[in-house]
């Protein structure tokens, strides 16, 4: 039996934590994977930015990827390693690129999701171009703002079409402060967007490959409360309901790790915020659900790796599009996508891998999860975003935080 060396690169910035985290727990797994007649061992390494060969090969075989979203070097070298060298990357970088907030909605609502109702506005200014005058002049309609603002009704949010991190988000109870937020929007191109309000839940269903988290979230806590610990104790088919709608977004835009929003009202779920696939990987936002992310980074990581799982060349639309043109209810249509999302996602191929390599990724998980070096990620993590005096209190709290995980999730 030959022994095959796979190599995972994480494409990372400020990220601390969870790759230190990462290492140490392959580290500790200690694999050699039968697969395909070969006996296959991992290597996991940062990846580095410098100049690069167009037709230079490439030392990985699965990038996870925290980049591409911002760092346009990092970008372009990973959709040439993908394109000339078969390298798979979470996420699928040209997706990111092209599919903001904007398409995710109007794809969403092609498929029958109830976003709320949502208008485009054009920008309230311009940066100067040279054919913007005689543009705008021949084509541009005046418009009515109030009677916009009647049209999608109050309280409405008026939010950037590609947005992330609540920049330039606001609510807007009514048509003053829709005319003043509009004109102080400058050269955002917006949204208006009807409120889900009042709801009674906020959901953010959190998906790696087919893995899934359903976290309840609480947006008016400070940063470190948002996730909440708990799943709002929602009933099994509300959560395989919000479970099936992340997996159909994820699946769709060709994104392994992406978070979805979604708010309840009247029983009903209205998702409104589905387009984040760069989300959330830090100890100070994640605290509880932190060592989870780990176990389910490496799960799909060390999948991907082993079995050479292919990029998806394009991302293939028609087959959701099919069952939307149906006249099945939409419950149904939604089990019909998500059924393409777990046979794209390879899930029966993945739980038979997890089964037979990963038996014991658990307990390394939960006993690395006890030891100075977690605690230590942890530390190092809060010292680059907390004050000097508050280190000590926030590294205290998130590691208590993950020991009541260790509790909960004993093995
Ligand atoms: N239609 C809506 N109904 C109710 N609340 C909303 C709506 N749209 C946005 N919000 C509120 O505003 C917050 C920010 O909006 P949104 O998630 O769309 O922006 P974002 O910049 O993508 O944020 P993030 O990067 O944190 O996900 C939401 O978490 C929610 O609390
Ligand atoms: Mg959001």
């Amino acid at each position: 039996m030959a022994e095959v060396r796979r190599k995972i690169g994480l494409s990372v910035g400020a990220d601390l934590c969870w790759p230190v985290c990462y290492e140490e727990v392959l580290d500790r797994l200690d694999l050699s994977v039968r697969h395909g007649g070969d006996a296959i061992r991992f290597d996991v390494e940062r990846v580095t930015i410098e100049p690069f060969y167009l037709r230079q090969p490439v030392r990985y075989d699965v990038v996870i990827d925290r980049l591409t979203h911002w760092y346009g070097t990092s970008r372009e070298w990973i959709k040439k390693a993908v394109v000339m060298n078969g390298l798979y990357v979470f996420n699928n970088p040209w997706s990111i690129q092209s599919n903001e907030k904007h398409t995710s909605y109007c794809a969403m609502m092609r498929l029958g999701m109830p976003v709320p109702t949502t208008w485009m506005v054009p920008p309230k200014a311009y940066e100067p171009q040279p054919d913007l005058e005689i543009t705008l002049e021949r084509y541009a309609q005046m418009f009515d703002l109030r009677e916009l603002g009647d049209k999608v009704g109050y309280p409405m949010y008026i939010k950037p079409y590609d947005g992330g991190g609540w920049a330039g988000v606001s609510r807007i109870d009514d048509a003053d402060d829709l005319q003043r937020l509009y004109d102080e929007s400058g050269t955002y191109l917006m949204h208006l967007q009807q409120a889900v309000d009042p709801h009674d839940m906020f959901i953010r269903c959190v998906g790696l490959g087919p893995q899934m988290r359903v976290v309840r979230y609480d947006p008016g806590a400070p940063l470190h409360d948002r996730y909440t610990s708990d799943d709002g104790g929602i009933p099994d088919d509300q959560r395989q309901h919000l479970i099936d709608t992340t997996l159909t977004i994820n699946s769709f835009f060709g994104w392994d790790f992406n978070s979805c929003e979604a708010l309840r009202q009247d029983g009903q779920w209205f998702p409104i915020d589905f387009a984040n696939p760069c989300p959330d990987s830090q100890v100070t936002s994640l605290h509880y659900h932190f060592p989870w992310l780990i176990g389910a980074n490496l799960r799909w990581s060390l999948f991907c790796a082993a079995t050479n799982r292919p990029m998806r060349p394009n991302l293939d639309w028609q087959p959701y599009f099919t069952i939307a043109d149906t006249d099945a209810p939409y419950e149904e249509k939604l089990q019909g996508y998500a059924a393409i999302a777990r046979e794209r996602l390879q899930v029966d191929e993945f739980e038979e891998f997890c089964g037979e390599h990963l038996g014991h990724l658990d307990q390394v998980l939960w006993d690395f999860f006890a030891t100075d070096t977690a605690r230590e990620a942890v530390r190092m993590k809060v010292t680059a975003l907390y004050p000097e005096h508050e280190v000590d209190e926030f590294t205290e709290m998130f590691w208590d935080r993950i020991q009541t995980w260790r509790k909960d999730a004993t093995p």
